[in-house]
């Protein structure tokens, strides 16, 4: 068994690497004056089972077609089994044709990872879990729920958590059972399927001398979760945490949070953060999947 490292690593296959005790192939990369990617293994796979770790953002599109290369030339040169660790699964909200005649991009991704000859895929808390039925090996979706849990239970006294939407609400229900005191709330979003804009309709609640935790997926520019920052801390909330799996942070997003009223924010290390975010390690978390994985190959 082996790992390697792709660009959009994000230092989670040095720690996988140390977690599980397996040894790391060096890939070489570069890209061309150009812009067109090039990969090449060093080490001999041949026989090996290879654990390849490349999350998809940022520059989504590009570290997909660094995946496509490093799939199909690692079973090119005898690689048994490709066990695929993506922790962001960029495309993932685009799980269905919203409006008639639209790509579903999450299927033709992971069709296209399948159909190279990836055997496992393991991800984090992908936008639906649904979604991987489109991989046509095992896939398996790493839940960090608990992990907030043990964060938040440190610094929340009786909090309320809220999800933004639908979405969001079975963590927001599992948050809630793992933190002592806590209740919890799903609040309404409706997303113009063309202007992209999104209105909210807030369940009426009384978070008076309360903190508030609000938990979602993925934040992007950061709209969802500064509105509702900004409403929890009207309605007198004593402190709103944020916490998200996937933190984009697209252009001044962050500012917007922290302006809206959150008092922190935390995020795991699926995709690089910026500073001034609180990050949690998902690795022993992946680790644990992989251990699980491999036992079964
Ligand atoms: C969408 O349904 C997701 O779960 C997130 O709520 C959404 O991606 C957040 O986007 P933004 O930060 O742009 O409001």
């Amino acid at each position: 068994m082996l790992i390697a490292g792709l660009p959009g690593a994000n230092g989670i296959d040095v720690g996988l690497s140390k977690e599980l005790n397996i040894d790391l192939t060096y890939l070489e990369t570069k890209v061309f004056p150009d812009g067109e990617s090039y990969i090449r293994f060093t080490g001999n796979l041949v026989g090996s089972d290879l654990i390849l770790v490349q999350t998809l953002y940022p520059q989504q599109d590009k570290r997909i077609f660094e995946l496509i290369l490093a799939i199909d030339t690692a079973k090119e040169l005898g690689c048994r089994k490709v066990i695929l660790v993506i922790p962001y699964l960029a495309y993932s909200r685009q799980d269905r044709a919203f409006l008639s005649g639209e790509a579903v991009s999450i299927k033709t991704l992971l069709k296209t990872l399948s159909s190279l000859g990836a055997d496992y895929l393991i991800t984090v808390d992908v936008h639906k879990g649904d979604s991987l039925k489109f991989f046509s090996g095992t896939a398996v979706n790493v839940n960090p729920v608990p992990l907030f849990a043990r964060e938040l239970s440190k610094v929340t006294k009786n909090p309320l958590v809220v999800a933004p939407d639908e979405g969001a609400s079975s963590k927001a229900f599992e948050l809630s059972r793992l933190i002592c005191g806590a209740e919890y709330v799903v609040f309404k979003k409706y997303r113009d399927r063309v202007t992209g804009l999104i209105r909210h309709e807030y369940a009426d609640v009384d978070v008076r001398g309360r903190d508030a935790i609000v938990i979602d997926d993925i934040i992007s520019t950061g709209s969802t979760v500064a509105s509702i920052a900004s409403y929890l801390v009207s309605r007198g909330a004593s402190n709103v945490y944020v916490v998200c799996s996937h933190g984009l942070f697209i252009g001044d997003s962050l500012t917007k949070i922290l302006s809206s009223g959150a008092s922190r924010i935390y995020a795991l290390n699926t995709v690089p953060t910026p500073q001034g975010v609180s990050v949690i390690d998902v690795t022993p978390l992946i680790a644990t999947s992989l251990r699980d994985v491999i036992t079964n190959l």
